[in-house]
């Protein structure tokens, strides 16, 4: 059981000691009894743990490569939860130009709260972010790699270790990747987040976060604070994402495959004023995706010719539906500056490299030759505007 592939196959299974239970059962119980006075059971209250959650955060742990894991109740409390851990009144985070709107939204609202002070950096710059690693000395620097919808790939390595120079902790956000493409904390950095709503769990049926650690004491205080704000996840949730899981690297498979096709198809259509796709020798850092990933993703972000022309494209669109999220086994399109990242405002999005012309896809399972026929239909209906 030694490969990742066997281990997110096998999650989970052979663990049911009262009726072998090829799949584990759900521990819905909010509670559980004392084996008699002042003798606690392992499981005491969900809140706190639960064993449903707690397979699959073991799960999830390994195949990141981590010390152990929490999950949360979304991708959302997963970024809320090390910020709280980590981050001391008063200091500095470090968070990427281009973050998930849902990721700035947080960060800008606690340090409007005066909690922290934030600064943005372009981290596919490494050079600018090394610089203001330097001159900053954050406590906390938050990385997001491939960034969102931009793909822009950072240099984890480099960046972690500076960081670290600085004595600052190092968070990546893995969801556009997760495990089955990159491991960050093999990188370096202290913990990895993910919204488990989209390629661990693999359905868009759940929403789910997990917060994985490289140190104990790290894990210790993660789940400590993730227990007292009671931002833990519940056990239906940690169930289907151990579901989704047992799949995530046939379907990574797949989808990254599809990816790559729909890449090169898109790129070589006069139409398209831009294609970023990490697997693309035209993407500025595709060495470096290449060296510190086992793969390219599945989201690919391309540019239209304005809002006009993304109208006409996403009307007739049959393989891919409009829609937020990503990850799933289905094909979805998004428009980020209307849909995903609306909570900026326009001079944020301008700053961040969000065009009015960019529609970000999340490339599913389905057969590569319908997607690709469904995205040429649609480059059609854009040649007729
Ligand atoms: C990169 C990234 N991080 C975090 C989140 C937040 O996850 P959730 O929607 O599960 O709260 C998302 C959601 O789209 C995301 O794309």
């Amino acid at each position: 059981m030694s490969t990742p592939r066997t281990k997110a196959a096998r999650a989970g299974i052979n663990r049911d000691k009262a009726f072998a239970a090829v799949v584990p059962p759900i521990y819905l119980s909010t509670t559980y009894g004392f084996a008699g006075f002042g003798e606690p059971p392992a499981y005491d209250y969900s809140r706190a743990h639960n064993p449903s959650r707690d397979i699959t955060a073991d799960t999830i742990a390994q195949l990141e490569g981590g010390t152990g894991a929490v999950m949360t109740a979304s991708g959302m409390a997963a970024v809320t939860v090390p910020l709280l851990t980590l981050m001391p009144a008063g200091g500095t985070l470090l968070a990427p130009v281009d973050a998930y709107g849902g990721s700035w939204r947080v960060f800008d609202a606690l340090a409007r709260k005066g909690f922290f002070t934030l600064e943005l950096v372009d981290f596919s710059d490494t050079d600018a972010a090394l610089a203001a690693i330097e001159r900053i000395r954050p406590d906390v620097v938050w990385l997001e790699t491939p960034s969102n919808p931009l793909l822009r790939i950072c240099d984890v390595t480099v960046l972690a270790e500076a960081a670290h120079a600085a004595k600052a902790k190092v968070v990546a956000d893995n969801t556009f990747n997760s495990p089955a493409v990159m491991r960050p904390l093999e990188l370096g950095v202290d913990v990895v987040m993910q919204s488990a709503t989209k390629y661990l769990a693999g359905h868009s049926d759940v929403v789910s976060g997990v917060i994985v650690a490289r140190k104990p004491s790290l894990l210790d205080d993660l789940a400590w604070w993730a227990n007292c704000i009671g931002a833990t996840g519940g056990a239906f949730d940690s169930y289907l994402v151990l579901r989704g899981v047992r799949t995530l690297y046939a379907r990574s498979a797949l989808a990254q495959r599809n990816a790559q096709a729909i890449a090169e198809a898109l790129e070589a259509n006069p139409l398209v004023n831009r294609v970023i796709y990490p697997g693309l020798a035209s993407h500025p850092q595709h060495e470096l995706a290449a060296k510190q990933q086992d793969g390219f993703g599945a989201i690919v972000t391309i540019e239209l010719d304005g809002e006009q022309a993304v109208r006409a494209f996403v009307a007739g669109l049959e393989c891919f539906t409009l829609a937020e999220s990503l990850g799933g086994v289905e094909s979805l399109i998004s428009h980020p500056a209307t849909m995903t990242h609306a909570a900026m405002p326009p001079e944020a999005q301008a700053a961040a490299g969000i065009t009015p012309g960019m529609l970000r896809l999340s490339v599913g399972i389905e057969d590569a030759d319908d997607l690709i026929a469904d995205l040429e239909a649609g480059l059609g209906r854009v040649a007729t505007i």
